[in-house]
């Protein structure tokens, strides 16, 4: 898979091979246990995002959790499944992609207690004792002795069915605060008074009791893979689960037994962990703390993007293998490119977790900021580092405004060999939007969906990048393109029409109010002691103008419609963290309430389920973040006349990101890169179709998987090369003169 080079002396502890119980890891790059919403529904979806790490280079790569039995169902979460032979088939496919690139498969065994839901089986399940879960939101039975070992026989059949599709690694998770072993070791969850509960021993039996049966099932056939929450992390009650007593105690007990340690901190909010509030490798000092007792090897988690970081936690013996989820998500070829020393080329994870705010909406399919074509794989045929050349490479194509969807799509044309591509913005700087939203505290991170576009367009000669260039509708016929891409974003409603009551709000157009653009781009000092955020929008926006504001020294009150201020930041696992820091900062929030009126010095509105609560606001400014509108008019301009267009030789106008619909950068990403994958199609505004894996009865398997081929260009527009060719001179005076002048 490799070239020939050798890495990087600085790297290489990185690649040496390492001996997990009986297989060998051939480099230290572990992709960690994470979801996808794919689970076995989607088995075609599931291999291909798998194998892509495998082919990126990781030597392992995990499923996400996978149900040991049908009394772990936590739906509407999807989790993957080993319960029968058809779950079997599914989850085979995913084991041979992964072997075809050489890597070790690794699944997760769960059993999700306390916490499973039952809303796909209707059955009950069992936790050590009857307390109510704050996931599910409901109680569960106490196990009683003889269903421990019904629950651990499933486990065994579970791992059995795992060994024979030829998983390599099998993991018995006790992470994230959930899963039936770690609630053992919990006291916050375990408050039996048997030998299964109390000491640290007794609270260990259940999983240790697992283990061994699970490694007299597939003997040395797998290795055993313990996934360990080693502390749950910001916790000082009682019943917390402490690294420095716990986490060392349950090391010492199970070493012997397990083949690999597979550690991380905290609950799933704490472990995905967002850049916001965490530094890469914050982990350290508690894994520090068990390595001592760990004579098997530690792989662990800690956004690992940076290959000095990762050197340096390996050279200084804190842990043995790389663990990844986010950056394996947003770049799946971390370990090839730094092998090749082309670290600069990685697609860094900005730590935003749009990912993982997916799955805990319930049902969602994985999607990544930075990396458009993860979970596209198979029903998209979309490889990230490989591009299909286009048959109409020369055709000059013109995108004008360069945020998330137009560096997308230059630098997806751009890597298809088109000749000539031009990106023309309007400001000093390429970026767009996410230029100023990473000035927003604590979103600095967020400046490499910027960074990671601009290295790569600096390498691809046949893409000019031309900024400070506000372009007419008149330029733009002109400019001699016949493809002409239009991403000229969005902007906050002044107005503040929104989703509640589809309307502007009265007085919104008072010198007092203010949109986020005004206070971030123009520099606008809000006027006044006390300040009103209006927030509709949900998710970072309206909470980070309060956090920005207070911290200024602002008074800042902070009203929602919604029920849950910032409710979209709970999905994103900021919610928490957010809330503190506006608390901290004595923001006040107001959440289930409505702006009706804007007056000088006063702000009305009414509860959002009763219009007879009303409230008043005595403040000196508003700040609107009640919704974003498409910046469409060139758009609309060039489009007015088909006739025109034609007469200057441009045979297609389209608009991709914000432009078309505002929504978060993954979404804008995506649609650049869309747009460039399929321009070659006759009418690339409308997607391509793409494969979506559902029972179709009457159809034809082959038939259906066949669709797999149709990402490629169905129709090539027929235009002569003459024709191509002038156009493509054009272009490129345009672009001299305006580049001199
Ligand atoms: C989208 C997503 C889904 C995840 N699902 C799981 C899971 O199924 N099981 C698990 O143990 N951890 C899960 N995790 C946690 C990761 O394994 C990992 O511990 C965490 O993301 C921190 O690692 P990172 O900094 O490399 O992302 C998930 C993480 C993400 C981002
Ligand atoms: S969505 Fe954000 S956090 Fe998740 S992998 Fe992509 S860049 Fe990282």
């Amino acid at each position: 898979m490799f070239g020939p080079m050798a890495p990087d002396p600085r790297h290489a502890p990185l690649f040496e091979p390492i001996r997990v119980g009986n297989k060998l890891f051939r480099n230290r790059f572990y992709v960690a246990p994470h979801c996808s919403g794919l689970g076995v529904e989607y088995p075609g979806a599931q291999a291909y995002l798998r194998g892509m790490r495998a082919e990126g280079g990781w030597a392992a790569v995990n499923t996400e959790y996978c149900a040991v039995d049908a009394e772990s169902d936590d739906a509407p979460w999807v989790q993957a499944r080993l319960i029968d032979q058809r779950d079997q088939a599914n989850l085979r496919l995913m084991v041979e992609r992964v072997h075809q690139f050489n890597a070790l498969a690794g699944v997760q065994l769960v059993y999700m207690g306390a916490d499973h839901t039952g809303f796909v089986t209707r059955l009950p399940a069992g936790g050590p004792s009857q307390v109510t879960s704050a996931m599910s939101g409901h109680s569960c039975y106490a196990l009683d002795k003889r269903d421990i070992r019904r629950i651990q026989r499933s486990y065994v059949e579970a791992a059995i069915r795992a060994r024979d599709i030829g998983f390599d690694l099998v993991q018995i998770a006790a992470r994230e605060g959930f899963s039936l072993p770690l609630q053992f070791l919990w006291k916050y969850w375990n408050q039996r008074t048997d030998e299964y509960g109390g000491s640290i021993e007794n609270r260990t039996r259940f999983w240790r009791e697992t283990i061994e049966q699970v490694r007299e099932a597939v003997g040395d056939d797998c290795a055993i893979v313990a996934g360990f929450c080693l502390d749950s992390f910001n916790d000082e009650s009682d019943r917390a689960f402490k690294v420095s007593d716990d986490g060392i105690a349950v090391v010492e007990l199970l070493d012997d037994m397990v083949d690999l340690w597979d550690m991380q901190v905290g609950h799933l909010e704490d472990d995905v962990s967002s850049s916001r509030f965490f530094e890469p490798f914050w982990q350290r000092s508690y894994i520090e703390q068990v390595r001592p007792y760990a004579k098997k090897p530690i792989a662990a988690v800690g956004r690992f993007t940076d290959p000095e970081l990762m050197a340096r936690a390996i050279k200084d013996g804190v842990i043995d293998i790389i663990g990844a989820a986010r950056p394996a998500i947003a770049d799946p070829f971390i370990p090839t490119k730094i092998f090749e020393g082309r670290g600069d080329d990685i697609r860094e994870c900005i730590g935003c977790n749009i990912c993982v705010s997916r799955f805990n909406n319930g049902g969602g399919r994985i999607v990544c900021t930075q990396n458009a074509t993860v979970g596209e794989e198979y029903r998209r045929g979309w490889h990230p580092e490989r591009f299909n050349e286009s048959e109409m490479a020369e055709e000059p194509i013109l995108i004008i405004g360069a945020g998330p969807a137009g560096m997308e799509c230059a630098r997806v044309l751009g890597e298809r060999g088109f000749a000539n591509v031009h990106l023309v913005e309007r400001d000093d700087h390429i970026g767009g939007h996410v230029n100023w939203i990473s000035e927003l505290p604590g979103l600095r991170t967020w400046r490499r969906v910027v960074e990671y576009r601009e290295s790569q367009l600096r390498k691809l000669e046949n893409v000019a990048v031309l900024t400070g260039q506000n372009l007419s509708a008149g330029d733009v016929l002109d400019y001699g393109a016949s493809t002409v891409i239009v991403a000229t974003g969005a902007e906050w409603d002044p107005l503040g029409a929104n989703p509640i009551t589809h309307a502007p709000i009265p007085g919104a157009d008072a010198d007092f109010v203010y949109t986020p653009e005004q206070i971030m781009l123009d520099g606008i000092e809000v006027p006044g002691e006390r300040v009103l955020v209006y927030d509709c929008d949900g998710y970072f926006m309206g909470s980070s103008i309060a956090e920005k504001l207070a911290s200024e020294g602002k008074t800042v009150t902070l009203v929602s419609p919604s029920d849950q201020i910032g409710s979209y930041l709970f999905f994103t696992d900021e919610g928490g963290h957010v809330h503190h820091n506006l608390l901290k900062l004595e923001v006040e929030l107001v959440p289930s309430h409505v702006v009706t009126s804007i007056e000088r010095g006063l702000v009305r509105g009414h509860n959002s389920y009763h219009s007879g609560k009303v409230s008043e606001w005595h403040v000196d400014s508003v700040v609107l973040v009640t919704q974003r509108l498409s910046r469409s008019t060139l758009y609309d301009e060039l489009t007015r006349n088909p006739e025109l267009l034609e007469e200057t030789g441009i045979t297609r106008v389209l608009r991709i990101g914000d432009c078309l619909e505002p929504r978060v950068i993954a979404e804008s990403v995506f649609d650049g890169h869309r747009l460039a994958r399929e321009i070659d199609t006759s009418d690339p505004a409308v997607p391509l179709p793409f494969i979506r894996e559902q029972r179709i009865l009457g159809w034809d398997a082959d038939a259906y998987d066949g669709e797999l081929t149709h990402t490629l260009p169905l129709e090539v527009s027929s235009q002569t090369t003459a024709t191509v060719q002038s156009r493509h001179d054009r272009c490129a005076d345009a672009f001299n003169s305006i580049r001199h002048g």
